[in-house]
C-alpha cells in the first residue's frame, strides 16, 4: 500500500506520518517512511538546490522538473521495490504538492504538469492520501513558532501569502476531484486526536492492514 501525506506547511503531516509508520511497524508491517523533495542522495542534493533560501532565481518551470527528478529518483530506487517486496510506503509530500504548488501557486498547466508527472513517476499514484487541513495563515504562524526553536523556514515558505492561499485553493480543489484516495483531517485539533482518526480511518479503508499483523510479524 502507498500512502501520501500532504498538506499546507505547518499543518503537521510529518509528525502524522511518523506516528502512522510507528503504529503499522507495530503490527509487524515493513514500512518505509520517506520524503519529498529527497530521500535519495541524488533527491537530497536536488532539495538543497530547492528549498536553500540563497538559490539563484528559479523559473516556476524549473522549479518543477527539478521536484520531478528528485521524485523520479525516488519512485525508482525506493518506493518502488518496497512495494514490490509487499512492504507499505509512507511518503511525506509527493505528486499533489506538484500540483498545489506549481500548478495552483505558481500557475503552470494542469495538464502539462499531469503528462510530466505521469513520465517521472510511471503512473504510479497513491492508494491513499492523508490530507491535513490547515489554513495557510494558522500554518505559516506554527511554522513561525517552530522557526524560534531551531526549525527552518526554507525558499517556498518564504513565498508571499498570496501564493499560499492559491496552494491552499489547490489542495481543496484536488480533494474534490480525487475522492475515492483522499480523505482529510483537521488539522488545527490535537495531535492524539489527528492520528486516532487517522488510524480509524485506515481501519475503515485497509481493514487488511489490521489482521494479518500476526502473520507478518512472524
Ligand atoms: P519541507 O521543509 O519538506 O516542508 P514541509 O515540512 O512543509 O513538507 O519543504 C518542502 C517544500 O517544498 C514545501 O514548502 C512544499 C514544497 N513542494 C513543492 O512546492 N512542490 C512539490 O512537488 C513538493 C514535493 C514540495
Amino acid at each position: 500500500m502507498f500512502i501520501t501525506f500532504e498538506g499546507m506547511d505547518g499543518s503537521g503531516k510529518t509528525t502524522q506520518a511518523q506516528l502512522i509508520a510507528l503504529a503499522l511497524r507495530g503490527l509487524g508491517w515493513e514500512v518505509l517512511l520517506t520524503r519529498e523533495p529527497g530521500g535519495t542522495p541524488l533527491g537530497d542534493q536536488v532539495r538543497d538546490l530547492l528549498l536553500q533560501k540563497n538559490s539563484a532565481p528559479m523559473n516556476p518551470a524549473a522549479e518543477f522538473l527539478l521536484f520531478c527528478a528528485s521524485r523520479a529518483q525516488l519512485v525508482n530506487e525506493v518506493i518502488r521495490p518496497h512495494l514490490a517486496q509487499g512492504g507499505i510506503v509512507i511518503c511525506d509530500r509527493y505528486t499533489d504538492s506538484s500540483f498545489a504548488y506549481q500548478g495552483f501557486g505558481h500557475g503552470l498547466d494542469l495538464d502539462y504538469l499531469r503528462h510530466i508527472l505521469d513520465f517521472a513517476t510511471g503512473a504510479l499514484y497513491p492508494d491513499l492520501t492523508v490530507y491535513l487541513d490547515i489554513s495557510p495563515k494558522e500554518g505559516l504562524k506554527r511554522r513561525a513558532a517552530a522557526s524560534l526553536f531551531g526549525e527552518e523556514i526554507n525558499r517556498i515558505d518564504e513565498m508571499a501569502l498570496e501564493f499560499h492561499h492559491r496552494v491552499y485553493e489547490g489542495y481543496r480543489q484536488i480533494g474534490l476531484a480525487e475522492t475515492d484516495r483522499w480523505a482529510q483531517f483537521d488539522a488545527t485539533r490535537s495531535q492524539e486526536e489527528v492520528q486516532r482518526a487517522i488510524l480509524t480511518l485506515l481501519q475503515t479503508r485497509a481493514p487488511a492492514l489490521f489482521r494479518t499483523h500476526k502473520t507478518r510479524s512472524k
